[in-house]
């Protein structure tokens, strides 16, 4: 990835097959099951691209100038939603945020409908949230803009997924190799789903730990089409000589009775805390996706102390968003 010296745009370069078009394959973003692991790469070094744009003191380059990115959300959100809008400002793209709640959704339009609608209007790239596994796939199929999973009920949130690879890559040398423990609500945690795919796309060692009841049915033994890793419903196995340690929110809007005994014992046996990382690895870093619930989970001394990367989490997502966005547009070619 070549960043312009006049402009600090990443530029791809001028050749009638630029690198970048060769690797990159995606008209959507729908999770990593079906990235290589060139494309995750280039994500990688074109995040790092943006990420230096990000440290100047003027942010806005015009690389999409002149398209219009919609941000579709029936579920709520914080950092994916308003990163999209940033990383899209930043770009200089026209940006909408389709309030659903305001919306004719709540007059009982379909999200079919309401995707030709948003489409009929000239959108580019639809960045989408929804209850329902399934629904940004659905979406692809019906309309001519690139879909952008922002999160699909249990399934996936790829682009959560690639900041976490990126913010493990800012402080280990390589993903190859890494000991890498998730440690929570693995069942309803699509970030923890689409951490898998990237993570052992990419040779990184995965634990996942939770109760059994929060564990998918089969994951020791899982389907030929999904990756494998390493499984254990105790905490201090998962933790041992880990050097990333990755805690995931307890869905309480998801839990069904009987999942766990009560929180309070949840949080005795799986809360990560600064005893248990003790025997981590001396250079562990703990990662969030965010919202945290502080100490249920995670400790909060935990959460804001020194080998926390969770803020960092939350400001790396622009630069991916803005990398995926100048990717899904063919990049901004010297013409
Ligand atoms: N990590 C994440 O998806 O956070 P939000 O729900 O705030 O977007």
């Amino acid at each position: 990835m070549e960043v312009s010296q006049t402009t600090m745009e990443p530029k791809l370069k001028t050749d009638s097959a630029p690198p970048e078009q060769k690797i990159w394959q995606h008209k959507h973003i729908l999770d990593l099951d079906d990235f290589t692991t060139a494309e995750i790469e280039l994500v990688m070094q074109t995040t790092k691209a943006m990420h230096e744009i990000l440290s100047r003191p003027i942010k806005k380059v015009p690389t999409l100038r002149g398209k219009t990115v919609v941000t579709l959300f029936y579920e709520a959100s914080t950092r994916t939603r308003s990163s999209f809008e940033l990383g899209a400002k930043n770009l200089s793209a026209d940006i909408s945020n389709l309030t659903v709640s305001s919306s004719s959704v709540t007059k009982g339009e379909s999200l079919i409908d309401t995707l030709e609608t948003i489409e009929a209007l000239g959108a580019d790239i639809i960045v989408i949230r929804h209850p329902h596994s399934g629904a940004p796939d659905l979406a692809s199929k019906h309309v001519k803009a690139s879909i952008i999973n922002a999160g699909d009920g249990w399934h996936a949130h790829p682009t959560q997924a690639l900041l976490d690879l990126y913010t493990m890559l800012q402080h280990k040398n390589s993903i190859k190799g890494l000991k890498v423990a998730i440690i929570g609500d693995i069942i309803h945690s699509r970030v923890a789903h689409s951490n898998i795919w990237g993570l052992t796309k990419m040779g990184a060692d995965v634990t996942v730990c939770a109760p059994s009841t929060l564990l998918p049915k089969g994951i020791e033994n899982p389907q030929p089409h999904f990756p494998k890793v390493k499984v254990t419903t105790n905490i201090d196995d998962a933790i041992r000589g880990a050097d990333v340690v990755m805690g995931l929110r307890l869905q309480l809007e998801r839990q069904q009775n009987g999942l766990i005994p009560s929180i309070r014992e949840y949080a005795a046996l799986y809360r990560i805390t600064e005893e248990r990382l003790a025997n981590a690895a001396k250079d562990v870093i703990v990662m969030h996706p965010g919202p945290v619930n502080e100490d249920i989970e995670i400790a909060s001394s935990v959460v804001h102390g020194s080998r926390s990367v969770i803020n960092e989490q939350v400001t790396n997502g622009v630069a991916v968003r803005m990398a995926l966005f100048y990717l899904l547009t063919g990049g901004n070619r010297d013409e």
